[in-house]
């Protein structure tokens, strides 16, 4: 089949696709997004987390047939935005922070989390100004299997993601 998608705004086309084929296997293999990984290739560990029409899910569960006109996002495209929507060629606030709290060691978790993650800040954060509860964290993360951190310094990158990301008014502070 030939299949027409949304990655991460552009439009995409590949031919000779086997609509049983996983969507992470176009997105890695077919489009060059190597950023969303393969690990259990089993709905098991969230590696593979993506956005499907905004919503998050593991792309090893979905088949290309099911992806058809859809919209996709990934880990490549959580940098590069600026507040105008602009590319500003940096990482975001959730990736800086990932980076500056040790949360990532071999960093195979790390997109699905990324991706995880800020799903989790959109719908409280962005939202609404407000800091999301560590239960809150770990229940949105629950999916996300890491082999490396222990989770103490994944749970510190949301936190310190959501402090930076929260409006004034949300601290306590005039706006
Ligand atoms: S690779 Fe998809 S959940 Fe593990
Ligand atoms: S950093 Fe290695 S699996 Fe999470």
């Amino acid at each position: 089949m030939r299949l027409t998608l949304t990655v991460n705004g552009e439009r995409h086309t590949a031919d000779d696709v086997w609509p049983g084929e996983s969507l992470l296997y176009v997105l890695r293999e077919r489009l060059g997004l190597p950023g969303t990984k393969n690990a259990c290739e089993q709905g098991e560990c969230g590696s593979c987390t993506v956005y499907l029409d905004g919503v998050t899910a593991c792309s090893c569960l979905i088949a290309a047939g099911q992806a058809e006109g859809r919209e996709i996002g990934t880990v490549e495209g959580l940098a590069g935005a600026d507040d105008s929507g602009a590319d500003d060629g940096e990482v975001s606030v959730l990736q800086n922070a990932f980076l500056e709290t040790g949360a990532v060691q071999c960093g195979f978790c790390t997109p699905g989390l990324l991706v995880q993650a800020d799903d989790l800040l959109r719908r409280t954060t962005a939202r609404t100004g407000a800091i999301p509860s560590d239960g809150e964290i770990r229940e949105a993360l629950a999916g996300n299997l890491c082999r490396c951190t222990g989770y103490d310094a994944i749970m510190n990158a949301v936190r310190l993601a959501a402090e930076r990301t929260a409006t004034p008014s949300a601290n306590g502070e005039p706006r």
